[in-house]
């Protein structure tokens, strides 16, 4: 008795002491993720505290087999030891070869200076198949249209339903399914959907890679006849558009299967079911077509009642084709499936005729809208056009999705729509407006309910400000990157377009990367862009390249590695570098070998994309884009890509590259100089901002130029534009922080808070629930114009918490290991509230000011320090929670820099105050 109190009371007294817990075990940056194939899984954790001053002094990684064995630290696969290692951050499993189709259990143990860390979680993995010669399932489908499809410029195909009936016996242990349906799958075990995927799995290009699912299904296996049952729909394998514009659209065949079943029983003994012949096909189902620009038709009159459920009759079925596989090698998928992430209430509903109304979401979105609570007759249509605003008449406008259809109809059988509705299984739209005709009886908003779909990742940030408008732009910002997010970054929702372009996330990424935990999508989007490369070492302009554009532009094509860098800055993933940096290395060579010519390259596509159109009779050219000369852009752009490869090179042992990039670079800045400044004007080319940011911005211009240089982009936005925006997509790219560096915060916060044309807050002012293509977008060539479209965010986002909360990470300890809490603090802002998720944890500041005093709150995570630079009078003005600097907990270092107090903090939470006049 007496013993086991005082275990007891040690217990409590070890708990208490602790106090620092270890939280968010993540394996390849994902939550207990099933069917990874990495070899060499990474491992990450964070440390929560509510002390200040934690530090991991050491970890020790154990991973088993055995649940059992882990809680006594009995690692049969593999036990890392004491590593004296103050990291947390995606460390390399370094065991037994992994096995494939086994589930892992994982721990980590940390030791901290404030004693032993705290452990309330194990966490799991499990392996796919980590050997082609694994896949015992074969491929099957139907490969050729029926009588009521089209395989044309609008295509239609009905979807494909698979199904197999099986037994199952003794008691389960572990049931799993391995699915690869192509283009997208809906899964079925007894009438139950597996999983809460949607649009599945993420799209890729099917020619070189393809990616299968993995499901527990443990649960839903029963004693007895079971049935496992698909539906395939196109996604991008069978395309939108075919035998249409075929030198640029690419298609990948008819959709197919392959799915694998392995079930463990209790007694040691295995079953495996598998995709082939004996499984049955129809394809004259309720899905009569499905079309990512067009829309989705489902006639319920043809369901197969109880056909995904054992005991079913499907002797009329078909047998299906053993067809050829994907010619690309077939992966797991580790960036997140797509999912309903959020519901949306119609705002309001209005008749325009018999059966007829137009509903308002009151929030242009990407995914669906779901009928529910109806009841038809059998053969009812209701059909649902989508749009993103209406015309002045109240119609819906339509001219801006170009040609597609965009409409989901559905038609009624003999049961009516409970509260579980209907939505589409393979489309989307990119729509605030419905138009829904042939509607049985009276509709109310009740009738429907929005649903958006997205990539199933985190919202990591959250930011307000003092000014509305930036906050109306925030939050805009948030729906046009979540509607985006389609298993890759697109370009736009809505039209007959919906593109991976490349150029649109340059930097957008980054600022994007604040907002969401896109690691893995972004990650996955570098292996799309090095699977895009051809033989010469070319890089198109969309990836995967679902579109053919191999135009060699630079500043496109710039995704892959400004990307991976920041993929490296934020989240301190370098895999993306380690495993394409020969593929950046080859690009880079073929575009210098191709297009360098005098230390210049000669070759831009897009130049400076979307000026606002205003600006054109400064040059009497037709396309405003051309403003600024694209060679500029083009070297000014490749040099400084040299400075990532430069990083890249080193991180990856390629030193001997490092110092011909330094070459190169310098060759180039030398022959920049030359070509493009005008001694006479003082300016770079034809003194447009774009020309004079870049080398600005990016370390071309010689300092005893910089002066002038800035004067001259002031002078452009201040006095011609009058303090309004003037650049298109790569002066936006750099317009922000460019400003902010050159200690034009003020004018910075007027561009972002402007609401006059052209300008972010105008787009709200205007009635935009999302971000615009175009600054004009209310008055453009509808042709190109979209209203769900970011990239002109350009460097908006990463300005709103590097520079306005001022958080950002160093870029020697990355993933915000080393913290830098640096705000520019405009004169016009009152306060920001801004908190962001970081890979070690939360970070947040609050700031607020007035006349005399700024009051600043800042958390930063356990295991983590910051240097903080801190508005004030002197370095004696500063208080933390009330005690001079001196007297305060977890403060060091302080010093008086350019009329900041700078000064390095331990982690936890503090408050400064300080006196600033
Ligand atoms: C897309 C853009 C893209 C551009 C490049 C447009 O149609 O929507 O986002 O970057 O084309 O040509």
């Amino acid at each position: 008795m007496k013993i086991k109190f005082l275990i007891l009371l040690l217990g409590i007294g070890l708990f208490a002491s602790a106090q620092v817990t270890i939280t968010n075990l993540r394996c390849e940056m994902l939550k207990n993720p099933l069917g990874i194939d990495a070899t060499q899984p990474r491992f990450s954790w964070q440390l929560e505290s509510s002390e200040r001053n934690v530090a991991q002094t050491s970890y020790q990684i154990i991973v088993s087999t055995n649940e059992q064995k882990l809680k006594t630290d009995e690692g049969d696969v593999w036990n890392s030891g004491i590593v004296s290692e103050n990291t947390s951050l995606l460390k390399n499993y370094n065991g037994k070869a992994l096995q494939s189709t086994t589930k892992y259990f994982w721990k980590v143990k940390v030791i901290t200076n404030k004693g032993e860390a705290q452990l309330n979680e194990t966490a799991i993995f499990s392996t796919g198949l980590l050997n082609e010669s694994g896949w015992k399932a074969k491929w099957i489908g139907y490969d050729k249209a029926s009588a009521w499809d089209s395989i044309t410029t609008w295509s239609r195909l009905s979807a494909r339903y698979l199904r197999k009936e099986f037994q199952s016996t003794s008691a389960i242990k572990r049931a799993t399914v391995y699915i690869a349906g192509l283009g997208m799958y809906e899964l079925y075990i007894n009438g139950t959907k597996i999983g809460d995927q949607v649009l599945a799995p993420n799209p890729t290009d099917y020619r070189k890679s393809f990616f299968y699912n993995t499901h527990d299904v443990t649960e839903t296996i029963k004693k007895g006849n079971n049935a496992i049952a698909a539906v395939l729909g196109n996604g991008r394998f069978f395309t939108m558009r075919q035998n249409y514009k075929t030198y640029k659209i690419n298609t990948f065949g008819y959709p197919k299967l392959l799915l694998q079943l392995e079930i463990e029983y209790a007694d040691g003994s295995k079953k495996i079911i598998v995709s082939d012949k004996s499984w049955k096909l129809n394809v004259d189902g309720p899905i009569r077509t499905n079309n990512e620009y067009d829309g989705e038709e489902y006639d319920a009159t043809k369901e197969f009642i109880g056909w995904n459920n054992a005991g079913f009759n499907d002797s009329k079925w078909l047998q299906p084709e053993l067809v050829t596989a994907p010619a690309g090698k077939i992966r797991a998928q580790f960036s997140k499936p797509m999912k309903v992430k959020q519901t949306i209430k119609p705002v309001s509903i209005k008749k325009i005729g018999e059966g007829k109304y137009i509903l308002d979401m009151g929030q242009n979105f990407a995914g669906w809208l779901q009928l529910q609570n109806i009841k038809g007759k059998k053969g009812d249509k209701i059909a649902m056009k989508f749009a993103e605003s209406l015309q002045s008449n109240g119609a819906l406008f339509t001219a801006n999705l170009r040609d597609a259809k965009v409409t989901d109809v559905y038609t009624f059988g003999n049961s009516a729509l409970g509260i579980e509705g209907w939505h589409p299984s393979f489309v989307y739209h990119g729509f605030r407006y419905v138009e829904i005709s042939g509607f049985p009886g009276i509709a109310t908003v009740n009738n429907f309910e929005g649903q958006l779909v997205y990539d199933d990742v985190e919202t990591t940030g959250s930011f307000e400000t003092s000014n509305q408008t930036i906050n109306a732009i925030y939050k805009n910002a948030w729906w046009g990157i979540a509607s985006n997010y389609k298993g890759m970054p697109i370009d736009c929702p809505q039209r007959n377009e919906r593109q991976p372009w490349l150029g649109d996330r340059v930097i957008g990424q980054q600022g994007e990367s604040f907002m969401f935990d896109n690691a893995n999508l972004y990650a996955k989007w570098m292996d799309d862009i090095q699977q895009s490369q051809n033989a010469e070492g070319a890089i198109p302009d969309v990836a995967p390249a679902f579109w053919n554009y191999y135009s060699d532009d630079v500043t496109w094509p710039a995704a892959f590695i400004t990307i991976s860098n920041n993929l490296y800055n934020q989240f301190g993933d370098s895999k993306p570098i380690q495993k394409n940096y020969a593929a950046m290395k080859k690009w880079m060579l073929y575009m210098k070998e191709k297009y360098l010519v005098h230390d210049i390259m000669t070759k831009d596509k897009y130049g400076d994309w979307c000026v606002p159109p205003e600006n054109l009779h400064l040059i009497h050219a037709k396309d405003s884009s051309r403003l600024t000369d694209g060679k500029l852009i083009a070297t000014a752009y490749y040099y400084k890509l040299l400075s990532y490869m430069q990083r890249f090179a080193k991180m990856t042992g390629n030193d001997a590259d490092a110092k011909d990039y330094a070459v190169w670079a310098d060759n180039i800045k030398v022959a920049f100089q030359k070509t493009f400044y005008n001694p006479v004007q003082r300016s770079y080319s034809n003194n447009t901002i774009t020309a004079n940011l870049l080398p600005l911005y990016f370390g071309i211009c010689p300092d005893s130029l910089k002066e002038k240089v800035f004067e001259n982009i002031y002078n452009k936005i201040h006095v011609e534009s009058n303090d309004h925006i003037s650049t298109g997509l790569i002066g936006t790219q750099y317009l922000m922080r460019g400003l902010t560096e050159y200690d034009n915060t003020n004018l910075a916060f007027k561009l972002a808070s402007n609401t006059t044309y052209p300008s972010y807050g105008y787009m709200v002012a205007n009635g935009a629930t999302t971000i615009w293509e175009l600054w004009n977008g209310n008055t453009a060539d509808p042709n190109m114009n979209s209203q769900n479209h970011v990239m002109m965010l350009g460097d908006l986002l990463t300005w709103y918490y590097e520079n306005l909360a001022g958080i950002r990470t160093d870029k020697t300890e990355v993933g915000f290991k080393k913290i830098m809490m640096k705000p520019s603090v405009p004169d016009e802002l009152q306060f920001v509230n801004a908190a962001y998720k970081s890979v070690y944890g939360i970070i947040k500041s609050e700031w607020k000011k007035n006349e005399q005093t700024f009051e600043w709150h800042i958390s930063i995570p356990a295991n983590t320090t910051a240097t903080v630079y801190i508005p004030a009078k002197s370095l004696s003005d500063v208080l933390e929670s009330g005690n001079v600097l001196a007297k305060a907990e977890g403060v060091s270092d302080m010093k008086w820099e350019n009329g900041k107090a700078v000064i390095h903090i331990a982690s936890g939470n503090y408050t400064f105050k300080s006196q600033m006049k």
